[in-house]
C-alpha cells in the first residue's frame, strides 16, 4: 500500500496507540447508549462490564483470578495507589529497591516519599538495555520491603528478567510491584508463572483500549493500605473504607466506557493471536535497525529490542527538531524528548532526549520504510554538513 499524499504516519504508539480498532469504537458506543449498572441502581443491568473486564484480563494475562484485578485510571494511577498504599501500611524508614530504567510513574513517587523521609532508595543501573537480576538481588538489604520494576522499558524496548527476581523475592518479606505498561498486548504473558505481588497495566497502549483506564493484578492486598477511600456502592452503612477486592481500591463510579474498550481491546488482540502480532511488530522493528544502522549519522541506542520500540539520534542535530522534520516535512508522529524516563536517559544521552519510533498492528511496512528513508534523508543531510 502507497501512502496517500499527506496522508498521517503515525509512530507514537508507546504513548497511546492509535487507530483504535473499529470493535474498540462500537464497543465504547455501545456501552454509552446501555444505562450504566454495577449495584448503583434498581433494575437489571443489561452487561456485567466490571465481571466480564476481570474475568477478560485474567484470562489474557494467564493470572488464574479474576477477583485480583482490580481497576484504576492508568498506570500511574494503579502505581500511586499500590506504593503509597504500601507505604501507608508500614510505621517505619524502610529500604526500596527500583532501576534507573523507571518510568517517572514509578520514579516521582518514590522520590517524594524518599524527599519526606518515608524511604530509603536505590536505583539499579542496566546494560546493554537490560537490568541485571543479580543486582538488584545484590543490593537486598534487612530494611528492603519493596521493589518496584519495570517489565519493558518504553525508551530501549527491551523485556526486563521480571521472573529471576520474583523467584528470589517470594520467600522474602518483600513486596514485588511489576510495571507491565509496554509489555501487556506486546509479548504473551502467563503470569501465573511468575511470582510477584502487584504487576501493574494500562489500556491505551498496546492493548488497544481507551485513554483513561488501566489497573493492576494483586496477589496480596493487605500490605497495601487503601489511600483513597469513597463509595463503592457496597457496605454503605460503614464510614470504613470495605477492606475486600476490588472495593479496597476501586472508588467512585467505573470508567465503563473505558472498561468496554479494554475487554474489546483483548478481544481483538486475542483474534489477531498474540504469534501473528509479534512477527509482525519484530519485522517492522528489524526493518528500522536495518536501514538505520546503514545510514552512518545515526545512533541506535538498543539494537536490539524485544518490543516495537526504536531509539535514536542524529549526533549534531536536536532530537526535538529531528521530529519537528519529520512532522512538518513528511507528515510523521514521533515521539522525542526525555520520554518521562529522566534516569534512563541520563546514562544513554546525558540526558539530552532522543527520538522514539513505535510501530503499532496497523502500521505498514510501507509506512515503515517511508519513516525509515525520511530518517536517513535527514541524517545523510546533517552528516554531509559536518
Ligand atoms: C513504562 C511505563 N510506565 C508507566 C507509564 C504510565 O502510563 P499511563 O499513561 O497509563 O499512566 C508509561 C506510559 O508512558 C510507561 O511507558
Amino acid at each position: 500500500m502507497l501512502k496517500q499524499e499527506n496522508s498521517l504516519i503515525y509512530l507514537n504508539n508507546a504513548a497511546t496507540s492509535w487507530p483504535k480498532p473499529p470493535g474498540v469504537i462500537q464497543a465504547v458506543q455501545e456501552s454509552l447508549e446501555l444505562p450504566f449498572g454495577g449495584g448503583r441502581g434498581t433494575g437489571k443491568t443489561q452487561r456485567d462490564y466490571l465481571t466480564e473486564g476481570r474475568e477478560t484480563v485474567a484470562q489474557f494475562f494467564g493470572e488464574e483470578s479474576p477477583d485480583t484485578i482490580v481497576f484504576s485510571s492508568n498506570a500511574t494511577d494503579a502505581l500511586n495507589t499500590l506504593i503509597h498504599g504500601f507505604t501507608a501500611s508500614s510505621p517505619e524508614k524502610f529500604h526500596v529497591i527500583t532501576t534507573t530504567l523507571e518510568h517517572n510513574s514509578v520514579l516521582r513517587p518514590l522520590h517524594h516519599l524518599e524527599k519526606k523521609g518515608r524511604i530509603e532508595l536505590d536505583h539499579i543501573s542496566f546494560s546493554n538495555a537490560k537490568v541485571n537480576p543479580e543486582a538488584i538481588i545484590e543490593a537486598v538489604t534487612d530494611k528492603t520491603r519493596l521493589v518496584v520494576m519495570n517489565h519493558g522499558s518504553n525508551v530501549l524496548g527491551s523485556v526486563q528478567d521480571i521472573r529471576a527476581v520474583g523467584e528470589y523475592l517470594h520467600d522474602k518479606d518483600i513486596f514485588f510491584i511489576v510495571d507491565g505498561s509496554q509489555t501487556a498486548g506486546h509479548i504473551p504473558l502467563d503470569l501465573s508463572a511468575i511470582e510477584f505481588d502487584a504487576f501493574v497495566f494500562t489500556g491505551h497502549k498496546a492493548l488497544f483500549g481507551m485513554p483513561g483506564i488501566g489497573g493492576f493484578c494483586i496477589r496480596n492486598p493487605d500490605p497495601v493500605l487503601p489511600v483513597r477511600m469513597g463509595g463503592t456502592g457496597t457496605d454503605s452503612g460503614s464510614l470504613d473504607q470495605p477492606g475486600d477486592l476490588p472495593e479496597r481500591y476501586e472508588i467512585g463510579t467505573h470508567n465503563y466506557p473505558g472498561i468496554a474498550s479494554l475487554i474489546a481491546g483483548i478481544t481483538f488482540l486475542q483474534s489477531i493471536g498474540m504469534d501473528a502480532l509479534q512477527r509482525r511488530a519484530d519485522r517492522q522493528t528489524e526493518l528500522f535497525i536495518k536501514e538505520l544502522s546503514s545510514e552512518p549519522g545515526i545512533t541506535i541506542y538498543n539494537p536490539d529490542p524485544e518490543l516495537p520500540i526504536i531509539a535514536f539520534n542524529i549526533p549534531g542535530l536536536d532530537n526535538d527538531d529531528v521530529g519537528y522534520i519529520l512532522a512538518r516535512k513528511d507528515n510523521i508522529v514521533v515521539r522525542t524528548g526525555l520520554h518521562c524516563a529522566p534516569l534512563l536517559h541520563k546514562e544513554i544521552d546525558d540526558g539530552a532526549g532522543c527520538v522514539r519510533i513505535s510501530p503499532s498492528w496497523f502500521t505498514t511496512d510501507e509506512e515503515c520504510r517511508i519513516a525509515a528513508d525520511a530518517i536517513k534523508e535527514i541524517a545523510h543531510h546533517a552528516y554531509s554538513q559536518i
